[in-house]
């Protein structure tokens, strides 16, 4: 595979220090309007691009990182795992989480980074100003985002995180993942739950239609948090609106993970608000022509 992670290949100034995003399909990724944004309101002379990279080649990518001199990479699906196994070092939560989603250089060595949960409780902080510490929250779902909110609520102090899913198997390992605050759970934990978040898939624009639950199981005073940023008003979200539950969808959560790996890569502060209305308008335009 020729060498795209060079400024020279994607056409810019030597002087560029070069990111990207590897995965598969990436063609739709928001990563490089987040960090491109991000790029410009710091004044740095980073590019960020998009590489498509076909399952089973991200050890390759990552040899081309060490090779070109790549500022960072990000890593969505389908190589989070095969990432976290071919970086040099890994930090605890992406160790936990066997899934890398950003790769830092720190001195000679790659780092594999999970940035999701981190993400997420960003996300939850500014858009509902949430106390984690303490808190009864429920999940929906049990897959890789599902993996990052439960173990990150439970690091951030949470009372108890339940777990609910379609598998029970899957909704039993990733239940473990909070340690002794960990269940399992039915729609009957949803009543006494402090925060709901729904980490299926259920509503997703190209994903299963529906929702993830019963919308009048729950109640105003609760919080409702949907992963889901495509539409940016999901059929739940909107339901729970209109019982007046505070709902919020997951653009927050996408930028805040985008800001960690600006500031892994940088060692910068993100500049939040140029992200956050760079992604606007790109998800706004989106939802236009509803691609
Ligand atoms: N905002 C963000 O930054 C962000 C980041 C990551 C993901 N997300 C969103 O989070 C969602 C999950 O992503 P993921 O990467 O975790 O996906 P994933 O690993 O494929 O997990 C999908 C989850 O959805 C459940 N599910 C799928 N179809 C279902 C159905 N018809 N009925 C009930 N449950 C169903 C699966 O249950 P089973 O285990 O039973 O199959 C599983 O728990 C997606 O909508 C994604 O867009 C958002």
């Amino acid at each position: 595979m020729a060498n795209t992670f060079t400024a020279a290949a994607q056409g810019l100034p030597d002087e560029t220090t070069l990111a990207a995003v590897i995965g598969s399909p990436i063609a739709h990724s928001l990563s490089p309007t987040l960090l491109n944004a991000a790029f410009a309101a710091a004044g740095l002379t980073w590019h960020y691009t998009a590489v498509e990279v076909a399952p089973g080649e991200a050890e390759q990518a990552l040899n081309d990182m060490r090779s070109t001199g790549l500022g960072g990479l990000s890593v969505t699906m389908p190589h989070k795992t095969a990432v976290a196994n071919a970086v040099d070092r890994c930090t605890e939560t992406a160790t936990l989480l066997n899934a890398v989603n950003c790769v830092a250089p720190q001195g000679q060595e790659l780092v594999g980074h999970n940035t999701d949960g981190e993400g997420f409780l960003g996300g939850l902080a500014h858009d509902a100003n949430f106390t984690v510490a303490g808190c009864r929250a429920v999940v929906l779902g049990a897959g890789g985002a599902a993996r990052a909110v439960v173990l990150a609520l439970a690091q951030a102090g949470a009372n108890s995180v339940t777990v609910i899913n379609r598998t029970a198997e899957k909704a039993q390992e990733t239940a473990q993942l909070a340690g002794p605050i960990g269940h399992t759970g039915d729609h009957q934990s949803l009543a006494t739950a402090d925060l709901i978040v729904n980490a299926t898939s259920v509503g997703m624009h190209g994903g299963p239609p529906g929702m993830p639950c019963d919308p009048t199981l729950l109640h105003p005073g609760q919080v409702a948090i949907d992963l889901i940023y495509h539409p940016l008003v999901t059929p739940w979200m909107a339901a729970l609106k209109k019982q007046d539950i505070e709902a919020h969808n997951g653009v927050s959560m996408l930028l805040f993970q985008a800001a960690r790996a600006f500031n892994l890569w940088t060692n910068q502060p993100a500049p939040i608000e140029a992200m956050e209305n760079a992604v606007t308008a790109a998800l706004e335009a989106r939802s236009h022509t509803a691609q």
